[in-house]
């Protein structure tokens, strides 16, 4: 799948929300899912899973470039967050650092963003001697 071709929002937003489905989340009870499309076109998800250690805690980005990886690696070309109600959310700091190794600054976030967009003058593999 190149960028230029359309990003099936739709269903990239219903596999997020099924993914928060998935979410252990006994400490915030906020439910994420995550979704994105790779650039073969196939489709990976992830959700956040909880720890009573809570700087432990695993955003749903983590377990979507875990299952990248898993189901064939690749890169990611758009990306989905939502909370289990369906509402958009925007990932974090250290999930915008995963995404940008995943899916580089062309990354779609969201429809309306990119990972360059979300962050900017990002330290990366380019970087590295
Ligand atoms: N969370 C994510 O899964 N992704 C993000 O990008 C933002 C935050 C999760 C982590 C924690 O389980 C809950 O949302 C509240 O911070």
């Amino acid at each position: 799948m190149s960028a230029t071709q359309e990003i099936p929002w739709d269903e990239l937003w219903a596999a997020a929300r099924q993914a928060s489905a998935g979410a252990y989340a006994p400490y915030s009870n906020l439910s994420v899912g995550a979704a994105a499309l790779a650039d073969d076109g196939r489709m990976v998800s992830g959700c956040n899973v909880e720890n009573a250690s809570y700087g432990l805690t695993l955003c749903a980005e983590c377990g979507l470039v875990g299952d990248l990886h898993r189901s064939g690696g690749g890169r990611l070309v758009a990306v989905a967050v939502t909370d289990g109600d369906g509402n958009p959310l925007t990932p974090c700091g250290r999930c915008r650092q995963l995404l940008y190794e995943a899916g580089g600054a062309s990354c779609l976030v969201n429809e309306t963003h990119t990972v360059g967009r979300l962050l900017p003058g990002a330290f990366g593999p380019d970087d590295l001697p």
